[in-house]
C-alpha cells in the first residue's frame, strides 16, 4: 500500500490485516516504541478536529516519530500557495502526509506530487482512518463476515468508507437515508449483494450495528436547515435503536449533536460503545502508520 486515501482503493486483504493490526495495537499499547524512530509525520487540518487530530499525534510519539501539526491558517492549501507546491514542499520534510480536506481531489493531487505516502484524515468522499477503527470496534462485538450493521442518515464521507468497509469484509450492510442524499453510486456497486439501500427506518430491524453521522457535515452548515427537515425521520432514538437485536451496539464517529441524528438515551445507552470507538482511533491509527512506514 502506498497511500491510504479511501476504504474503496483499498484491498480486503489489506483491510483486515489493518483491523487486525489495530486490536494487536490496543492489546499491546507500547510495543511499537520505536517502530517509527527518526520519522517525521505532517499532520494538516483545513477543518476542526479533536479525535483525528489527538489520536495521529499521539499515535506517532507512541510510534517514536515526530509529528508536525499544520492548520489550514498558516499553509494556505490552493489559496497561499498551489496544492501540488504544496505537496512538493513538504515532500522534501516529511516521510509522510497525512491531511484533511475539504475536497478530495486536493488529496489525489498531493498524492501525484508527493514522494511519501498521503493518509486521508476525512475528505468530502471518504474517513478511511475512521473506517479501520469502525471495523475494530464492530469485531469486538460480532465477528465481521456475520455481524449485519445499519447506517441511519446522511450517506456521506464516513458512511461511504464504513459500508465499503463492511461489505469488503464480508459484512452485511443496509444504508438508509432520506430520498436524495444515498451514498454516491460508487460505493453502492462496490457492496454488491452485501448491501442494501433504503428508505426506511424499518429496515434497522434485526441489525447488530446500528451507525450514524450528523446530518451537515463540515462545509454544510448552510444547509443545516434544510437538511434537519429532510433528515426528520432519521433521528436514532429509543424506539428506533430499540428495533436493532436487544444486544445491538449503537456507533457515531463523534462529535455527535445530541437531539438531532441521536438521542441522549442512545449515545449513553449501555449498547453504546461510542467511546472505544473514539478510542480505536488512536490504535488504527498506529496499525495505518506502521503498514505505510515499518
Ligand atoms: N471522528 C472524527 O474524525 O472526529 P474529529 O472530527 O474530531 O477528528
Ligand atoms: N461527516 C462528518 C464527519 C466528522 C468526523 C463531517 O464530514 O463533518
Amino acid at each position: 500500500m502506498n497511500d491510504f486515501l479511501g476504504i474503496l482503493d483499498t484491498g480486503a486483504d489489506v483491510l483486515a490485516r489493518l483491523v487486525d493490526s489495530a486490536s494487536r495495537m490496543k492489546r499491546d499499547r507500547h510495543r511499537h516504541r520505536t517502530a517509527l524512530a527518526g520519522r517525521r509525520i505532517g499532520l494538516f487540518f483545513e477543518k476542526p478536529s479533536t479525535r483525528t487530530r489527538v489520536s495521529s499525534e499521539v499515535a506517532a510519539v507512541e510510534m517514536g516519530a515526530y509529528p508536525v501539526v499544520l492548520g489550514q491558517h498558516e499553509v494556505g492549501l490552493g489559496t497561499r500557495e498551489a496544492v501540488r507546491d504544496v505537496a512538493r514542499v513538504l515532500d522534501r520534510y516529511l516521510d509522510l502526509l497525512a491531511l484533511r480536506v475539504f475536497d478530495h481531489a486536493d488529496l489525489v493531487e498531493i498524492a501525484r506530487y508527493a514522494h511519501a505516502p498521503v493518509v486521508n484524515l476525512l475528505s468530502d468522499l471518504e474517513h478511511p482512518c475512521q473506517a479501520v477503527a469502525d471495523l475494530q470496534t464492530i469485531a469486538e462485538h460480532r465477528p465481521l463476515d456475520e455481524v449485519v450493521v445499519a447506517y441511519v442518515g446522511d450517506g456521506n464521507n464516513v458512511c461511504h468508507s464504513l459500508m465499503a468497509g463492511v461489505a469488503m469484509l464480508g459484512g452485511d450492510m443496509r444504508v438508509v437515508c432520506p430520498p436524495g442524499f444515498e451514498p454516491q453510486e460508487q460505493f453502492v456497486r462496490s457492496g454488491g449483494d452485501r448491501l442494501t439501500i433504503s428508505s426506511d427506518p424499518g429496515a434497522v430491524e434485526g441489525a447488530d450495528v446500528v451507525y450514524t453521522d450528523v446530518w451537515a457535515s463540515m462545509g454544510q452548515e448552510s444547509e443545516a436547515r434544510e437538511r434537519a427537515e429532510a433528515f426528520a425521520g432519521y433521528r436514532v432514538d429509543g424506539a428506533m435503536f430499540g428495533l436493532a437485536r436487544t444486544d445491538a451496539i449503537f456507533l457515531h464517529c463523534l462529535p455527535a449533536h445530541r437531539g438531532e441524528e441521536v438521542t441522549d438515551e442512545v449515545v449513553d445507552h449501555p449498547g453504546s460503545r461510542v467511546f472505544d470507538q473514539a478510542e480505536n482511533r488512536l490504535h488504527a491509527m498506529k496499525a495505518i502508520l506502521l503498514e505505510l512506514l515499518g
